[in-house]
């Protein structure tokens, strides 16, 4: 039994999909099981969310291979998945695939990126097998970097990222899911090229009617042109140390790892913003 968290999300919901068309059985744990997928061979099962040890244990067991999505971005998010994957051991769940990101470490300079290491770290010292899938910036979020004014602003300089599509992510997911040898494993999940900011911006005015321009901005600027958001500190330092990691070259990273778990290219900048202007 495969269990799959996330699953009335983008990323779980396009893994769920493949499972099911693989002909797998699983059980999607989501809480709220009115927004799950239906779908052949899946069971649903609800639970409070990560901070529910109670109905994690629950939910997870029978489940012998979960994947574990990272919980939307919260002052406590590495609590929380601490909380999942005690769970998970508790249930007896045999192997944990984990999404994680690109240059997790303790000292990366995207924050959120520390709270994935130290998951992972969490995850390492449990004794099960388990498989970290790192992936780069989602290639869906490239068209919603500029503002309503055409430009994308942060501290990024000409540092570069390597965007890699959902779907590509997904069909990697499924594969480490369903097929043997995974175990111990970190995939780094990248797009096929690595462009900088300014390069998008040119990308998305190739591929729309208007003009985006990228305008590097110095930390502090960063932090002004967001002070209107009032974001809590731990939200606004995870969104700024998003570029400043940009631009220490931490998102630079192109593997060929969608394409050994998929046997297909992934999807680069250029194809993906030409299919969507189509
Ligand atoms: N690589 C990137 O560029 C990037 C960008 C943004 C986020 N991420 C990370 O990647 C994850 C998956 O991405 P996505 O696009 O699939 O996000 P998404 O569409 O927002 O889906 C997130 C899924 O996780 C569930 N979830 C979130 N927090 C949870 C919690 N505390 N307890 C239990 N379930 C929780 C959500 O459940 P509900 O539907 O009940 O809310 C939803 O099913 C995100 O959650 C985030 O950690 C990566």
């Amino acid at each position: 039994m495969l269990g799959t968290t996330g699953a009335t999300g983008e990323i779980g919901g396009r893994v769920a999909r493949r499972l099911a068309k693989l002909g797998k059985t699983q059980r999607l744990i989501v809480r709220d099981p009115a927004r799950a997928p239906e779908l052949p061979g899946t069971e649903v099962v609800s639970f409070g969310g990560y901070d529910d040890p109670d109905g994690m244990v629950r939910a997870f067991t029978g489940i012998t291979t979960l994947l574990l999505v990272s919980a939307r971005e919260t002052a406590d998010r590495l609590e929380q998945h601490k909380l999942a994957v005690d769970a998970a051991v508790a249930a007896g769940v045999e192997r944990i695939v984990y999404t994680s990101f690109i240059g997790a470490a303790a000292d990366a300079t995207f924050t959120f990126a520390r709270d994935h290491f130290h998951t992972e770290e969490h995850i390492r010292t449990q004794g099960i097998s388990f498989t970290f899938s790192r992936q780069n910036l989602y290639m869906d979020l490239v068209p919603l970097l500029g503002g309503d004014d055409g430009v994308i602003r942060g501290p990024a300089g000409d540092g570069r990222i390597a965007p890699v599509l959902r779907d590509d992510v997904a069909d990697a997911l499924a594969a480490m899911l369903t097929e043997p040898d995974h175990d111990a494993a970190t995939y780094e999940l990248t797009g096929p090229d690595a462009v900088t900011l300014a390069e998008i911006a040119a990308e998305l005015s190739r591929a729309s009617d208007r003009t985006v321009r990228y305008v590097d901005e110095t930390p502090e600027e960063a932090r002004a042109s967001r002070a209107k958001y009032n974001a809590p500190a731990w939200q606004l330092e995870g969104w700024i140390t998003t570029y400043t990691a940009i631009a220490a070259g931490e998102f630079n990273v192109v593997t060929d790892h969608v394409t050994r778990l998929t046997e297909h290219e992934p999807v680069g900048v250029r194809e993906f913003l030409s299919r969507r202007s189509d």
